[in-house]
């Protein structure tokens, strides 16, 4: 049945095609090692933060008078609240630990040499955008930590010389942490960041197989 349906799509669009050189790759006996699983455990946990994201989407409220509420909210009423809660905080922390374990294995392996080094830069601009989302989720709920996080990081932001003023103010939204900063910090953490990461990650993917994995050294 299953088989069927996927037929009559693939009469239809030839998917199989499209996707058979990217899925269809033979795994030499090298890559069956642990050091080359943390690529994939953080592309795991970005899946798994990306379906808790939208969950904690459904209840949250990006607004300074609510937020804080909304998030009690959820840990405390919304049922499984809590467990959806703590799995997207765990897995933003354990996710910034992988994708670091991930470039240490690669950069001490050297595989960021000719011809990975676009690898490596796409992989470079993943790092950034973990930790933009890191920064970005840390002020949502709103609380005085996250506050007082967002004001030491927007004004280390501040402090660059010449722009350091545009670019504080292009991050709070105007002079202060307040709702225009919690809404671009949302707006930021929901759809401009998943959007970037979604766009690199296929590049990195794509790269990744054109070249297949370095050979052991
Ligand atoms: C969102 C974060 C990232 C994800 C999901 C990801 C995913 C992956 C996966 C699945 C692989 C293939 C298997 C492996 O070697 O683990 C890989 C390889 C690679 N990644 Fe990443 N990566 C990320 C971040 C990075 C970072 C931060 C760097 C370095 C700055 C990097 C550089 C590379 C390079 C050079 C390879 C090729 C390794 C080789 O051929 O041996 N990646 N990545």
């Amino acid at each position: 049945m299953i088989d069927r349906l996927i037929n009559w799509i693939d009469e239809r669009y030839q998917l199989r095609e499209f996707v058979k050189p990217y899925l269809d790759k033979p795994v030499s006996p090298h890559e069956m090692s642990f050091k080359f699983c943390w690529g994939g455990i953080t592309f795991l946990l970005i899946i798994v933060q990306v379906i808790t994201g939208v969950f904690l989407a459904y209840y949250y409220r990006p607004n300074v008078a609510e937020a804080y509420q909304s998030i009690r909210f959820i840990t405390d009423e919304v049922y499984l609240g809590w467990l959806v809660r703590g799995i997207h905080h765990h897995s933003s922390s354990l996710l910034v630990i992988t994708v670091f374990v991930h470039m240490l294995i690669v950069f001490f392996r050297g595989a960021y040499k000719n011809p990975r080094e676009l690898n490596w830069v796409s992989g470079a601009l993943l790092f950034f955008l973990v930790m933009a989302f890191a920064f970005s989720g840390y002020l949502l709920i709103w609380d005085q930590l996250g506050y007082w996080a967002t004001r030491v990081g927007t004004g280390i932001a501040g402090e660059v010389p010449l722009v350091g003023e545009y670019i504080l103010l292009f991050i709070q939204g105007g002079y202060g942490v307040k709702q225009p900063t919690l809404s671009r910090f949302y707006a930021t953490h929901i759809l401009v960041l998943p959007a970037i990461l979604g766009l690199i990650l296929a590049l990195h993917f794509a790269m990744v197989r054109r070249r297949g994995i370095s050979e052991p050294l």
